[in-house]
């Protein structure tokens, strides 16, 4: 089997759930604490081996692009005003090993589309795709612990984790026909089904390793769910040719899409970092609920 040493992340999205302060940023810069978003999905991948980060963008996300850019004067006064750690944060965002490109999605026509913008760049390799969105926080890189089953089984796997069974219109659904541990083996997928129509409560989450055969799938797909092209549609497909497990992920997902999500996130992020989590914790406990 092939390396996987690129990962596609969508960020062309609007970010509707955030505004105002999506108006002008993207939402994947808004920071847990103080590390954008994207940040730490693109760490997810580098720490998994991966050194093509590859970022479909939409036309507000110039932010992106420079946040993963060299930035001359900002290292010139850190270096002048003698603040070394600083300048070593900035410098490692991307290690000189690691390669950006950046597309565009022209239009917002869905999850699967967007990862079709990346076609060329992907060519025939086998690839990656993390949604920002979906923070994990867990020992090992989700990704890194996927691509090693992978390894040994085979090239197609998503995250998963059992969701509340109201919950399942906001996900890809998925049904089994075998399970070993923590490897579910799919019989079908479903993308936001209504809780009387959803067949399990075992949703997709936003990791997904696949062999270069779902670009073509996607190009094959209509859109349909919200009248956008998806990456669901394009899975399911898949399953008439080729075995997709589902991969019950250890660790704790916040869904940053929301607001909820977003600041439970920085609530555990901020106990756990070595700057606030002190006093934070402090605060917390004295906090007065009413
Ligand atoms: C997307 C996918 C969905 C998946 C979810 C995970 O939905 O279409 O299948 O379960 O990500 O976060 P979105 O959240 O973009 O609506």
């Amino acid at each position: 089997m092939k390396s996987i040493k690129k990962v596609v992340f969508p960020v062309a999205g609007l970010g509707t759930r955030f505004l105002p302060a999506t108006k002008a940023s993207p939402k994947e810069m808004l920071p847990i604490v103080d590390k954008p978003l994207i940040q730490y999905a693109a760490e997810e991948a580098m720490h998994s081996g991966i050194n093509h980060l590859i970022f479909v963008i939409g036309r507000t996300k110039n932010a992106i692009i420079n946040h993963f850019d060299s930035a001359p004067e900002l290292e010139n006064e850190l270096f002048d005003k003698k603040k070394p750690a600083l300048l070593k944060i900035i410098k490692q965002i991307i290690p000189k090993n690691v390669h950006c490109t950046f597309v565009r999605q022209e239009n917002p026509l869905g999850l699967g589309h967007a990862i079709s913008c990346a076609a060329e760049i992907i060519g025939s390799d086998d690839f990656a795709i993390i949604l920002a969105d979906d923070l994990i926080k867990a020992k090992t890189p989700t990704i890194k612990d996927m691509i090693k089953i992978r390894d040994k089984s085979c090239p197609n796997i998503i995250a998963i984790e059992e969701i509340e069974k109201t919950e399942t219109d906001k996900y890809g659904i998925i049904e089994y026909s075998s399970k070993k541990k923590n490897l579910y083996k799919l019989s079908s997928i479903v993308e936001k089904p209504s809780p009387n129509k959803a067949k399990t409560n075992l949703a997709v989450v936003g990791r997904y390793l696949f062999s270069s055969d779902i670009l073509d799938l996607i190009t094959k797909t209509k859109p349909t769910v919200g009248g956008e092209i998806q990456i669901t549609d394009a899975i399911g497909k898949m399953l008439s040719k080729s075995d997709i497990y589902g991969y019950k992920f250890k660790g704790q997902r916040f869904d940053c899409g929301s607001k909820l999500g977003y600041l439970k996130a920085n609530v555990e992020y901020a106990l756990d970092h070595k700057e606030v989590k002190k006093d934070f914790k402090k605060y917390l406990q004295n906090i007065k609920i009413n």
